[in-house]
């Protein structure tokens, strides 16, 4: 087992994540505002933007395989490596406009 710093960008905020661990579980123990909502990978709620570093996260349904490398939904994804993500970045899949094609 290994730990990773997560840090979040612009935020100040960084925690020590397992890579047996979702990113949510740990911002949840150490208090750290990351949102979510369904906790199953379904509903964007916890996504952040990858800056820097990788995930596993096989059970991000929500997003296509292509976001899968730029995005991370906290609440299913494991860090590989130390991660620098940006809270609040959605994949432009959630845009309105692409909803309606
Ligand atoms: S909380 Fe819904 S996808 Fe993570």
């Amino acid at each position: 087992m290994a730990e990773y710093k997560v840090e979040y960008q612009d935020a100040g905020e960084s925690l020590e994540v397992s890579d047996k661990h979702t990113i949510l579980r740990g911002c949840l123990r150490d208090g750290i505002a990351q949102e979510y909502s369904c906790r199953v990978g379904m509903c964007l709620a916890c996504c952040a933007e990858i800056v820097q570093g990788e995930v596993v996260q096989p059970a991000a349904h929500a997003l296509t395989k292509e976001e899968r490398e730029r995005y991370a939904l906290t609440c299913m994804a494991r860090p590989q490596s130390d991660l620098i993500l940006k809270r609040g970045i959605y994949p432009p899949s959630i845009e309105l406009d692409q909803l309606k094609e």
